[in-house]
C-alpha cells in the first residue's frame, strides 16, 4: 500500500484552525489504499518567542523528507515585521528552492465579485519564488540618519527566469486556451524587463501552440479588474506576482478562497502548499476563517503529487460548496465538514 508522509506547519493565527479543515479534507479525499501520515511542526511566532529561533537547521533538514508541506499562516503583531517573514516562509522558499509559486484564480459560482457582470475568471499566475527583490540583495547606508540611503536590488538570473518562464509555457500549453502573459515594467526595470522579455521570446519557440503576450504591471493591474477574462496563464516576477496575486483574490470572492503552491518541480525538494492569506490574528480563535483556500491548497498538493482525480474532487466539492451558500454564517469547522462530507461522498 502506497503511504503519504506530509509535514505541517499550521504557523499562527487562524493558521491552525484552517489547517485542520485542510487535513480534515486531504483524509477524505484520499483513496483507501493510501496511508496518511502527518508531522506536526512547531514553528512561528509561538516557537520565536520561547526560544528565539525561526527555523533551527534540524527542522530545515527534518521537513526535507516528507512529500510535501502544508502550510497555514505565518506572522504575528508580536514579532517585529520582517522575522518570520524572512526567517521561516521566505528561508522555507529559498531552501526548498521553490521556484514555480503557483496561484490559481478562478471565479467560483455564486461567489461575490466587485467586478461587474460576473466575468468568466479562471487564470494561473505563475510567480517566480526565488529570486527578484526578496533575495534580500540590499543593505542600508546611515541607518536611521536624514541622511540614509537604502537598497534592495532585484535579483534576475538568466537560469531562473528560464527555468519558471518554461514551466509557465508548458502549464499554458496544456490548458485548452493556450495563453501566456508576460508581466513585468520593462519600459523603466529595462535591464531585468530586458532579461525576461529575451527569455520568454526565445522559449516561446518552442511552444508554437502557445499564443503569447506582454503587459507592463501597471496595465496588468486595470485588466485584472476591467477584462479578467482576458488572461489565462500569466508568468511574472516574484515581487510583481505577490501584488497581482493579492488582486486577482480579491476580484474572485476574496483572500479566503486563494490558494497557492510553492512547488519545486524537480522533485529535489518537497513543495509546499498554503493559502495566499495571512494569519489573520484579529479573528483567530472566533471560528470565522473561511478554510476554502487551505483545502484548495490541498487540492494543488495532491494534484502536485499525482492524485489528480482527488484534486478534481476537491475543487468540485468547493464549486458545489460555492453555489450552495446562501449567505449564511458557517464556523470554519462546518465548512470543512460539509466538504469533507462531499469529496468523501
Ligand atoms: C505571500 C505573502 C508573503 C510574500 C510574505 C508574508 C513574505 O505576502 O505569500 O504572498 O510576500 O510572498
Ligand atoms: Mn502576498
Amino acid at each position: 500500500s502506497r503511504s503519504l508522509n506530509i509535514a505541517v506547519i499550521p504557523g499562527d493565527g487562524i493558521g491552525q484552525e484552517v489547517v485542520a479543515q485542510g487535513l480534515k479534507v486531504l483524509s477524505a479525499a484520499l483513496p483507501q489504499d493510501v496511508k496518511l501520515e502527518t508531522t506536526e511542526y512547531d514553528l512561528g511566532a509561538q516557537r520565536w518567542h520561547r526560544t528565539g529561533e525561526t527555523l533551527p537547521d534540524a527542522e530545515l533538514e527534518a521537513l526535507k523528507g516528507h512529500d510535501a508541506i502544508l502550510l497555514g499562516a505565518i506572522g504575528d503583531p508580536s514579532v517585529p515585521s520582517g522575522v518570520l517573514e524572512r526567517g521561516l516562509l521566505l528561508k522555507l522558499r529559498f531552501a526548498f528552492d521553490h521556484y514555480v509559486n503557483l496561484r490559481p484564480s478562478k471565479l467560483f459560482p455564486n461567489t461575490a465579485t466587485p467586478l461587474a457582470g460576473s466575468p468568466e475568471i479562471d487564470f494561473v499566475v505563475v510567480r517566480e519564488g526565488t529570486e527578484g527583490p526578496y533575495t534580500g540583495n540590499g543593505g542600508s547606508l546611515r541607518t536611521g540618519t536624514p541622511a540614509e540611503v537604502a537598497t534592495e536590488v532585484s535579483l534576475n538570473t538568466a537560469y531562473g527566469v528560464e527555468r519558471v518562464v518554461r514551466d509557465a509555457y508548458e502549464r499554458a500549453d496544456s490548458r485548452p486556451r493556450k495563453k501566456l502573459t508576460l508581466v513585468h515594467k520593462n519600459n523603466v526595470l529595462v535591464y531585468a524587463g530586458h532579461l525576461w522579455k529575451n527569455v520568454f521570446d526565445a522559449v516561446g519557440k518552442e511552444y508554437p501552440e502557445v499564443t503569447t503576450d506582454y503587459l507592463h504591471v501597471d496595465a496588468a493591474t486595470i485588466f485584472f479588474v476591467t477584462q479578467p477574462e482576458r488572461f489565462d496563464v500569466i508568468v511574472t516576477d516574484n515581487l510583481f506576482g505577490d501584488i497581482l496575486t493579492d488582486l486577482a483574490a480579491a476580484v474572485t470572492g476574496g483572500i479566503g478562497l486563494a490558494a497557492s503552491g510553492n512547488i519545486n518541480p524537480t522533485g529535489a525538494f518537497p513543495s509546499m502548499f498554503e493559502p495566499v492569506h495571512g494569519s489573520a490574528p484579529d479573528i483567530a480563535g472566533t471560528g470565522k476563517a473561511d478554510p476554502t483556500a487551505t483545502i484548495l491548497s490541498v487540492a494543488l498538493l495532491l494534484r502536485h503529487l499525482g492524485f489528480d482525480a482527488e484534486a478534481v474532487r476537491i475543487e468540485e466539492a468547493v464549486s458545489a460548496d460555492l453555489a450552495g451558500r446562501d449567505g449564511a454564517f458557517r464556523t470554519t469547522e462546518e465548512i470543512g465538514d460539509a466538504l469533507a462530507v462531499r469529496v468523501a461522498g
